[in-house]
């Protein structure tokens, strides 16, 4: 039996920290073994608000492929490309943009709070109402079956199947109607408690070295009610103890768990255990990145032949789409 094909994608924001890791990348390191997986750094995606400034696109970009293959997406079991690099997601999200209601775009809810929230870039325009249009047109491109994506995309995803239902009502039955697979999504806390986020400082890179880790577990926030050394502590209130949950075997986490309890442990001692265990997790990590980075050449040629096999797969659905709606292809002898 054929594999079912899984597409996503993510905006190149540069280096990725763990919560990437384990809000998605460990996720799509599993499926690559059960699924036909397309994973796409949307350059276009991150031009629709950075379009002032685009010059850090090109290095987010690498250093997001570098991340993803570090972080164990094999390129022999996945096809990992660039957008912009398959000029077919721009085409069919022309296409898209003609069966898209406005008033429909206006009330997606993503839409309606980044422009309350965004105060720093001016995101009144076309090209951003659009996002959604093209994030759909980025699956249907694939004629993905599943998209793996967090909470906050399902109404994108929502979205992308009116648009399938649509197309496919209107002209021709061409586009499967995409499920999209809800990735348990553990929240990470930061090194000062809030949800890990690159814009809160407040992350663990995959790249970052022993001596960073362990300088940044240090000064991470533990819970504040234990103000001395020989007061007991409380595991469930500590940020330090639910990152200990992610990185330590169960064995420590029972024993850490014990420990702060009767105070036979400090937030020191603790807080080295737990630099040791996000360390050890990260070596793998960092050898491939290494092996990776060193090489740009190779980096470039995994780009490229991703652009290619996703390129083969894009053209034909777009012939599809085109014949569907009656649009001729003129070729000279
Ligand atoms: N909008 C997604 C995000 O912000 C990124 C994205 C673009 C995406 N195209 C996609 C995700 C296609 C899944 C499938 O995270």
């Amino acid at each position: 039996m054929d594999k079912k094909r899984i597409l996503s994608g993510m905006r190149p924001s540069g280096k990725l920290h763990v919560g990437h890791y384990f809000g998605a990348l460990k996720n799509w390191v599993q499926f690559q073994h059960e699924y036909d997986s397309f994973h796409a750094i949307v350059d276009w995606h991150a031009m629709t608000s950075e379009y002032e400034d685009p010059k850090n696109i090109e290095n987010d970009t690498l250093e997001m492929a570098a991340d993803w293959i570090a972080a164990g997406l094999d390129p022999e079991k996945c096809t990992i490309f660039v957008q912009s690099n398959v000029p077919e997601h721009t085409e069919l999200h022309l296409m898209l943009s003609m069966i898209t209601p406005l008033p429909r775009l206006e009330r997606i809810p993503t839409y309606k709070e980044q422009l309350r929230e965004v105060t720093t870039r001016n995101l009144h325009t076309y090209g951003f109402l659009g996002y959604p249009v093209l994030q759909a047109a980025d699956i249907l491109i694939y004629k993905a079956h599943l998209v793996p994506v967090g909470q906050d995309q399902v109404s994108h995803i929502e979205f992308t199947r009116e648009l399938a239902k649509r197309f496919n009502s209107l002209y021709k039955e061409i586009f499967p109607v995409p499920d999209f697979k809800l990735t348990k999504t553990p929240i990470l806390p930061g090194t000062d408690g809030r949800k890990m986020s690159k814009s809160y400082g407040n992350s663990i890179f995959l790249s970052d070295p022993p001596d960073v880790v362990m300088e940044k577990v240090r000064n991470t926030f533990s819970n504040p009610e234990r103000a001395r050394r020989s007061d007991p502590g409380d595991p469930e209130k500590c940020n330090v103890f639910h990152l200990h949950k992610i990185f330590t075997d169960s064995e420590n986490i029972a024993r850490i768990d014990r420990e702060c309890r009767t105070a036979e442990i400090g937030c020191v001692d603790c807080k080295k255990i737990l630099g040791k265990k996000i360390i050890e997790f990260l070596e793998p990590v960092q050898e491939r990145r290494l092996d990776i980075t060193k090489d740009r050449d190779k980096l470039n040629e995994i780009l490229g032949e991703g652009a290619n096999k996703a390129r083969n797969l894009a053209n034909q659905t777009m012939k599809d789409v085109k014949e569907a709606i009656g649009l001729k292809n003129f070729k000279a002898k």
